[in-house]
């Protein structure tokens, strides 16, 4: 593919990139619910690595986002942990406003779970965040799609590793760069900025590889509907316009990481890039999906 222009990240617009993730969710087809998968194969590889003998968890999530993935992972945690201290680092506040609503509603769900919410970026956290052992050692550390707004990777994993508490879990999610969304956002550097540094857990495994420290993987997969993408007119007609609002635009802006594609990305541009993501879609009962599998890495605090 010919060079692109540079164009601004979506992540320097927290809010928008918020709705553009909501737009997402909704067109993303998975064989199993995140409630489901959360509750029958995150969880429990999760507690078969941290052990069943603590009675006490201390966890940190970075980028939670809404916390819905925190939350289905609280519900069935407590079952083993019956006292959790949660804390979660989000930069955007209305996310934040509703991880904190999700945790009000559901609070008899979540006996024994404390939550202490910190809206700030990850760095605002290193720099913020206490220095006692206690405040500052994790059991349990989750980043899901939430470390390419860093610029180095590896002092993040440094960082986040030091971090645990002996024995203590590390869970990285990102993109595989194998295949589909992962492949499309790898190979174009279309809105690296300050504000986003693509990696994929090829990144992260190669690091935990360099330190010597063993990890496992799980896979979760997972297929998007671009079709609201493509909805208006294809790339190849004459009168090619990219949808300007909508979910189809919020989604468009989402696979490639870029705010506002449908102004921003000059219109040949914007033809490249969607004959690229068309040829790595199916198309199935008339929808064209695309490939965008989770990797979770899983680290074990060596002691
Ligand atoms: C793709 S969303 C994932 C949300 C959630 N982890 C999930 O899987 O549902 C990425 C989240 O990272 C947050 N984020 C963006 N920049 C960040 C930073 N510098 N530090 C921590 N989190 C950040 C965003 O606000 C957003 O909520």
């Amino acid at each position: 593919m010919a060079k692109l222009n540079p164009c601004k990240s979506l992540n320097s617009d927290l809010e928008h990139s918020s709705k553009c993730f909501a737009a997402y969710c909704k067109y993303a087809r998975r064989p199993e619910s995140k409630e489901s998968w959360t509750r029958s194969v995150f969880c429990p590889k999760v507690v078969e690595a941290l052990g069943t003998e603590r009675k006490q968890l201390r966890a940190l999530g970075i980028g939670s986002g809404s916390g819905e993935v925190e939350y289905w992972m609280l519900t069935e945690l407590k079952n083993t942990y019956p006292n959790i201290l949660h804390t979660s680092v989000e930069p955007c506040a209305e996310e934040v406003t509703k991880h904190k609503q999700l945790a009000q509603t559901n609070k008899s769900k979540l006996p024994g779970v404390l939550f202490d919410w910190r809206q700030q970026t990850f760095r605002k956290y290193q720099q913020t965040s206490g220095k006692s052992e206690e405040e500052h050692e994790f059991h349990l550390i989750t980043a899901i799609h939430s470390i390419y707004f860093e610029p180095d990777l590896e002092k993040v994993l440094e960082y986040l590793y030091g971090c645990l508490a002996e024995s203590g879990v590390l869970v990285v999610a990102l993109d595989p760069d194998v295949d589909g969304v992962g492949q499309l956002r790898c190979q174009l550097p279309l809105a690296w900025d300050e504000n986003y540094h693509y990696c994929s857990t090829n990144h992260v495994k190669a690091y935990f590889d360099k330190q010597h420290v063993p990890y496992t993987t799980l896979r979760r997969p997972c297929q998007v509907d671009i079709t609201p993408c493509i909805s208006q007119c294809s790339p190849d007609d004459d009168h090619y316009q990219s949808p300007a609002s909508g979910e189809g635009a919020m989604l468009l802006d989402f696979l490639y990481q870029v705010r506002d594609f449908h102004h921003l990305v000059p219109m040949d541009d914007q033809r490249k890039l969607l004959r690229y993501l068309m040829s790595m879609c199916s198309s199935i009962d008339g929808d064209m999906l695309v490939r965008c599998d989770t990797e979770y890495v899983i680290v074990t605090k060596l002691t």
